[in-house]
């Protein structure tokens, strides 16, 4: 069976409330009828309702950019998977490279997440993904098993169904530099291996692994058509309706 792919925008620290009812009011009759590939937009938080509210019809799925792994307490700032799923989230983007970057995320951290993501019926999407430094030391396998690895501690294959994970090499991120369809295929490749060490062949077969960094337009064609890639999550492009709607419909 062919894996379902999955086009996930991640807006990252963009659009108000307003302004994600706009791209929905010219987004939807875009894609309208689209039934091929699942759609995903992860805003950032103060517009889930809007955004839920505006796909509501559609078979558009709403997500969140990240989470917090207690389930409620004095957490400053935090918002807890059960928050998610009670205003229509449905997936969550987990382990960005900018959380790992700029805010303290580590592969622990991520672990107790996603842990906590599937255990609440989430659909996380976890992203790995090498520095520039680590791959020009020829170090890109090891980052990427010792994320995947340290990511999917003690998480049985049965709790994981639901997985997806993003490969993100971190110097192809908002920087117009793509991974070739062949480097990302190489990646996908050790991840699922990862993935079939830690759930089992059975999952790792059905794991969708998205491509992420410098999806666009004219880029995503090429990336989709490799069997190893199962969708893309996209930053930049996917703010414009226009240039989501056309990524979505590569
Ligand atoms: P860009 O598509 O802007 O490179 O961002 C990719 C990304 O980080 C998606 O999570």
């Amino acid at each position: 069976m062919p894996r379902k792919k999955l086009m996930a925008a991640n807006w990252k620290m963009y659009k108000t409330p307003d302004q994600a009812r706009d791209f929905f009011r010219e987004f939807l009759p875009l894609v309208a009828g689209h039934s091929r590939d699942e759609i995903a937009v992860c805003p950032p938080f103060v517009d889930l309702p809007a955004a839920i509210g505006s796909a509501k019809d559609s078979k558009i799925s709403i997500g969140a950019q990240d989470m917090y792994w207690e389930k409620e307490g004095a957490f400053t700032g935090e918002i807890s998977a059960g928050m998610l799923l009670a205003v229509g989230c449905t997936h969550v983007i987990i382990g960005h490279s900018e959380r790992r970057q700029y805010f303290g995320e580590t592969d622990d951290t991520v672990n107790l997440k996603l842990k906590a993501a599937l255990e609440a019926g989430l659909i996380p999407i976890v992203c790995v993904g090498e520095v520039l430094e680590e791959r020009e030391a020829g170090l890109t396998e090891d980052v990427l098993r010792r994320q995947c690895l340290r990511a999917f501690h003690a998480i049985s294959g049965k709790k994981a169904a639901k997985l997806v994970v993003a490969y993100e090499p971190v110097w192809a991120i908002g920087t117009g530099k793509t991974a070739t369809p062949q480097l990302a295929t190489e990646a996908h490749s050790l991840i699922r291996s990862e993935a079939a060490k830690a759930f089992g062949e059975t999952l790792a077969d059905n794991l969708r692994i998205l491509y992420g960094g410098s999806v666009k337009p004219d880029n995503v064609k090429s990336l989709m058509s490799e069997k190893e890639i199962d969708g893309a999550l996209i930053g930049g492009a996917s703010l414009d309706p226009k240039s989501f709607a056309a990524i979505v419909k590569y």
